[in-house]
């Protein structure tokens, strides 16, 4: 395991400040194929993750891997355009690493998106689903060692995972669209293959409306560093089990690409009142 620590974090922070003016507010974590929103930044500027010491390397198709600084709507931003997964090998507490810098880098406020699978089965691929609280399945936690109290508590409240005020702003942003989100609860799973269909009638059992195998980590990371999160998982597909047919990553990327426009819309509006 790596022992990341304060120096580390601090050198990632320091580089990054290097090549950007603008001080972050908000933290965008954005899932697969959700990175389009990187071509709404304006003043952008882009570092890519392997020349940000420390920062792990995304190696996953259809991830990219470039930290983004700039504005949106006028609100300063921190975007990372791909994120580390757990089943690429990367212990939890790196994938979670970036959270750290970012709020190294002055955030109080954390966007992150996925996509995800449909538990619930009066779901649609298609939905978007505000993520209401999580089930951490992977059977890893970022915060394990020794704990640095100038980073957090060591026994975090996860009361409130998911911030009921930036749940409120989604769902009233939404409905001001003209469109209806669900709100439900995430199950973290290490991945990465997709569940068994006895795995997602289980998922169901223990209260989980959808699936995926990213943010738990992440979310676990940054609410010990007191940041405020929203999360938002567009399914994508249904689960195993639901519909009579296969899983695939292809159907996962073509549905985010169908819902995009919506996301963008919810996000865009959402992002300068976080
Ligand atoms: Cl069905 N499961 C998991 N673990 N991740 C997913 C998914 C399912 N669909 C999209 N991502």
């Amino acid at each position: 395991m790596t022992a990341l620590n304060q120096q580390m974090i601090t050198e990632a922070a320091t580089y990054i400040q290097s090549k950007s003016s603008i001080k972050p507010e908000v933290g965008l974590i954005l899932g697969s194929g959700l990175g389009v929103l990187a071509e709404l930044i304006e003043d952008g500027v882009s570092i890519a993750y392997q020349d940000i010491p420390h920062f792990p390397v995304s190696t996953v198709e259809g991830h990219e891997g470039e930290l983004l600084i700039g504005t949106i709507q006028g609100r300063p931003v921190v975007m990372m355009k791909g994120r580390f997964h757990m089943y690429e090998g990367y212990g939890p507490e790196l994938t979670a690493f970036p959270v750290r810098v970012m709020k190294a880098l002055g955030v109080s406020s954390l966007l992150v998106t996925n996509a995800a699978g449909g538990v619930n089965t009066s779901y649609e691929a298609g939905d978007l689903m505000l993520i209401s609280d999580h089930l951490n399945l992977t059977g890893r936690n970022p915060l394990i060692g020794p704990n640095d109290a100038a980073l957090g508590v060591r026994f975090p409240d996860l009361s409130e995972a998911y911030s009921r005020r930036l749940r409120a702003l989604a769902k009233d942003t939404a409905a001001a669209q003209g469109f209806k989100v669900q709100e439900g609860v995430y199950a973290g799973m290490l991945g990465p293959n997709y569940e068994t269909p006895a795995e997602i009638k289980m998922l169901r059992t223990l209260g989980a409306d959808a699936v995926g195998m990213s943010t738990v980590s992440e979310v676990i990371v940054a609410r010990h560093a007191g940041l405020e999160v929203l999360g938002i998982s567009c399914i994508s597909n249904m689960a195993a089990g639901i519909l009579d047919q296969p899983l695939s990553h292809d159907e996962v990327m073509e549905t985010t690409e169908r819902v995009r426009e919506a996301f963008l819309a919810l996000v865009l509006a959402v992002i300068p009142k976080m």
